[in-house]
């Protein structure tokens, strides 16, 4: 996702991606080691014996990629693997690494066994990722300066260390790259009775007061995604203290998050409209990516890494190979009666409505609650 991109989600409640604001508050509430690591087992229990191994061995871990979504807690994990280790931790991301140069200075600073953790790897240069070849193989640098008669050939050998690659789309990283890393690990969404485990932690590490149907109902709107958890339980909290006594209970979450127009699915005012967009314009699809992108005014690449991943996951979207078409989960989830299944009367007042938040707040205030 580039920079550009996050501008426009800046204010979304329901980004995956990471915000400035997420900082302070994450890493107080980063888990250190596997056993307080919530969630995606097999990834867990496979690493444990994996890091174990290494230990036993006294060498370094083999290099790890991580792969899915966004927000589910990939730096976290590159965090527990050097902590379970007991090695440093250096944190780079793709983009961040622009020359070899860059590269070669990072690899020439580690100490034997630290991890080397690289966001977004799939967006390093072609350039930057053939020094890394050897280092991944070899561990060393194979460096050429000069040109002509000039040239030279240097082979400097590295501490051996482990890099952990971080991507949100495996299908985009080389083959030469993906075939260097001899751990492969995918991360999962998580369910609602994992993301309640995490609120219900998140609020103990951070003294607010929440009972069990308070963290479900957040963890419920959370998209599977514990970033997003995090941040609700945050704002929720604002709710709960200035609106009612300060304990976040199943009603101050819901109050707070109809607020936030995010809906019970986790569904924000953005993914209502491009949907609401594809049924009024397009008759629910299907549609070219391009062509909804220039009708809801976002920029395509916004609509595939930030709209659609979860409208997908939960069966609200299909991309098929003529476009991109809302299901009939869809209309039943926005009130709309599914086509074939509807008169054109209803159609239009169905459509009125669906631009509505189901459940809006703007009724509980209205109402004095
Ligand atoms: N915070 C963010 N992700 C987490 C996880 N998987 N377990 C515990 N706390 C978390």
């Amino acid at each position: 996702m580039d920079y550009e991109n996050e501008m426009d989600f800046e204010n979304r409640m329901v980004a995956p991606e990471y915000a400035p604001e997420d900082a302070e508050v994450e890493n107080p509430l980063r888990p250190r080691t596997l056993e307080e690591y919530i969630g995606q087992e097999k990834v867990k229990e496979n690493l444990a014996v994996f890091i174990e191994a290494a230990k036993q061995r006294k060498e370094s871990l083999d290099h790890v990629l991580l792969y899915g979504p966004p927000g589910l807690g990939k730096t976290t994990l590159a965090g527990i693997i050097a902590n379970e280790l007991n090695v440093n931790l250096r944190i780079t991301s793709g983009p961040a690494i622009e020359k070899p140069g860059d590269l070669a200075a990072l690899l020439t600073n580690l100490n034997p066994g630290d991890v080397l953790f690289i966001d977004e790897v799939h967006r390093l240069s072609r350039s930057v990722e053939e020094i890394l070849y050897p280092a991944m193989e070899d561990y060393a640098l194979d460096i050429i300066t000069g040109k002509g008669q000039m040239a030279a050939s240097y082979h400097l050998p590295l501490p051996k260390f482990t890099l952990v690659g971080a991507t949100t789309r495996a299908g985009q990283l080389s083959a030469p790259l993906r075939d260097r890393f001899g751990v492969v690990l995918r991360l999962e969404m998580y369910s609602p009775e994992e993301l309640a485990k995490i609120v219900t932690r998140s609020a103990r590490i951070l003294g607010i007061p929440i009972e069990a149907d308070g963290a479900l109902e957040i963890a419920s709107r959370s998209r599977g995604t514990p970033r997003i958890a995090n941040r609700m339980l945050r704002r929720v909290r604002d709710f709960a203290q200035v609106m009612t006594d300060g304990v976040i209970t199943y009603q101050s979450a819901k109050i707070g998050l109809d607020r936030l127009e995010v809906d019970e699915i986790g569904l924000d005012a953005n993914d209502r409209r491009m949907l609401s967009a594809m049924i009024r314009y397009y008759n629910g699809g299907p549609v070219g990516l391009e062509t909804l992108a220039a009708a809801i005014g976002e920029e395509a690449v916004t609509i595939e890494d930030v709209y659609e991943p979860y409208l997908m996951q939960i069966g609200f979207l299909n991309r098929t190979p003529r476009g991109r078409c809302v299901t009939r989960a869809a209309y039943l989830h926005l009130g709309l009666t599914p086509p074939g299944e509807q008169t054109p009367q209803q159609s239009f007042f169905d459509l009125a409505r669906a631009q509505e938040p189901k459940d809006s707040a703007s009724k509980d205030s209205l109402d004095g609650k």
